[in-house]
């Protein structure tokens, strides 16, 4: 359905091309490459191998081809594919090019740090970034200490098998929840889990909104989502106008109150409703991949696992048992952490991104003319021989020495001003779940060789099942 709609638009979009066609100017030189097919270009072929896994091969085909800066057409648009760290270097930082959200995205979230621009987009970042940043996120850290010893005890302790991937997507909607909703949390998973799945997975849908496709549903999703967090944040604001600064508090509503009422922002409390929606999306579906194939990754690496598991228990020995983790247990884990940057290396949770150049502009000697689309792929650097040394292999010393790392070759949460404010938040959370499953559990994978596609978040076909074994608890220090 969603792609007969999709070949219907694109063909719409053909014959509007064909009856405006303008006149491009001949003195620009335009990067290599061929735009396919008017309009439809290369979408169905990227898409395909997307979906297939193999669009590595795909980048690269196409820059062997015509060298790093080429062009085709994706969604309608000329689109401009740069290769390299210099090249990820100018689509990140170049303010001539705009981040480019999809119509879908924009018509789900509305007017949040995800879609809006300009000066409004100013606002919001800085708002987000300060609930995000790394001494908020100390804070948070109990929180996400409890969440996720309460869902491990209740879905994955006395399991003989445990599908990863929804698991672990059940996990970060639990953790982001608890932190932005604070105690109503538990009851907007319980209402909306499935809403925010719908949600997510219209995001690259085609926006047209009629019942039953996925955009559809993702649009009734959001309406659902929205009520509920509207009811929400009118009770933050009313308790925070009888009772004053609640200066503790750190659910998302009180903190954007507060600092709007500082002068730091003027977002409406709509406006702070769709941020929230925005930062769970955000939040939710990048930290899940990164923890299941984290998990993956470990089942056949078992001296890595070795590894992090002496650094695990270490920490585990020195604590009671009913002890919640703290930034400074964190912090001690950074073999741990090398292990899922290894991973984000090889299985970035975000392929690539989009930009819009705003004007003219001009690269390595090509011209990108105004409106067209820049791209730039993660794994075109992340898998390139150059820059890691055997890069299908999982290695997590090669994060040892950060500097044998190029700029801009490792970029798995972008760069720039529209690079990702949850990096903090997301390592912090992967690091309390790892912990909590490395020190408890064994696993073996039910399916050695279950391939993945990118949905365009990588995805097991099977989601990814394990067979689980308990392992026995180290010791403690009250032991
Ligand atoms: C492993 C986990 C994560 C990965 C790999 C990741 C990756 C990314 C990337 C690549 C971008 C930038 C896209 C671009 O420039 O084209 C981004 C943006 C964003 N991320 Fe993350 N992210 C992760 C976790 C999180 C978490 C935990 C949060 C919130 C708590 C979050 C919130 C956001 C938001 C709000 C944006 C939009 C920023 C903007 O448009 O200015 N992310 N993320
Ligand atoms: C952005 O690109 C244009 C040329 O295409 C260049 O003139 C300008 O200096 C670049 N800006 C930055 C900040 O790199």
């Amino acid at each position: 359905m969603a792609f007969i709609l999709l070949l219907a638009a694109l063909l719409l979009a053909l014959f509007l091309h064909l009856l405006t066609k303008k006149h491009r100017r001949s003195t620009y030189t335009l990067p290599p490459g061929d735009l396919g097919i008017p309009v439809v270009g290369q979408t169905f072929s990227l898409l395909n191998s997307l979906r297939s896994n193999t669009d590595d091969q795909w980048f690269r085909t196409r820059i062997n081809k015509y060298g790093p800066v080429s062009k085709m057409s994706v969604l309608g648009s000329p689109t401009v594919l740069l290769a390299g760290p210099a090249a990820n270097r100018f689509i990140f930082t170049n303010n001539s090019l705009a981040l480019t959200q999809t119509r879908a995205l924009r018509a789900l979230l509305g007017r949040s740090i995800l879609t809006l621009n300009g000066d409004e987009l100013k606002q919001v970042r800085s708002a987000v970034q300060e609930y995000l940043r790394p001494e908020m996120v100390r804070r948070y850290v109990g929180k996400m200490d409890e969440e996720v010893r309460r869902q491990i005890k209740l879905n994955w302790v006395g399991r003989d098998t445990v599908t990863v991937f929804p698991m672990a997507r059940r996990l970060t909607l639990g953790v982001i929840c608890s932190i932005v909703f604070g105690q109503e949390a538990a009851a907007m998973v319980e209402a909306h889990a499935d809403d925010f799945q719908m949600l997510g997975d219209a995001i690259l849908s085609f926006p047209v909104n009629i019942p039953f496709t996925r955009f559809g549903k993702g649009m009734k999703a959001s309406a659902k989502i929205r009520k509920s967090i509207t009811r929400i944040a009118q009770k933050r604001e009313g308790s925070l106008l009888e009772e004053g600064r609640a200066a503790s508090s750190t659910d998302f509503f009180t903190y954007m109150l507060i600092l709007g009422s500082q002068g730091a922002h003027s977002l409406t409390l709509e406006d702070i409703v769709d941020n929230a929606m925005g930062i769970i999306i955000g939040a939710h579906g990048t930290t899940s991949a990164l923890i299941t194939f984290m998990i993956r990754h470990l089942a056949n690496e078992p001296d890595v696992l070795d590894k992090i598991t002496q650094e695990q228990d270490e920490i585990a020995y020195n604590k009671g048992t009913e002890d919640v983790l703290t930034w400074e247990d964190v912090s001690r884990m950074k073999y741990t952490w090398k292990a899922a940057m290894e991973t984000l290396r090889t299985v970035p949770p975000v392929f690539g991104s989009f930009r819009t150049a705003t004007k003219d502009i001009e690269y390595q000697g090509y011209h990108i003319p105004k409106g067209w689309k820049v791209f730039a792929a993660q794994s075109i650097t992340h898998l390139d021989s150059k820059f890691f040394n055997e890069p299908t292999k999982f290695d997590p010393s090669r994060f040892e020495k950060r500097s044998s790392i190029p700029p801009y070759s490792f970029l798995p949460f972008g760069g720039g001003s529209r690079m990702c404010p949850g990096t903090e938040f997301s390592r912090v959370e992967t690091l309390v779940v790892m912990h909590y499953l490395v020190t408890q559990f064994r696993w073996r994978l039910c399916f050695k060789d279950e391939t993945y596609t990118k949905d365009p978040k990588p995805t097991p076909v099977f989601g990814l099942p394990v067979e689980l074994e308990l392992r026995r608890p180290p010791a403690t220090a009250d032991a």
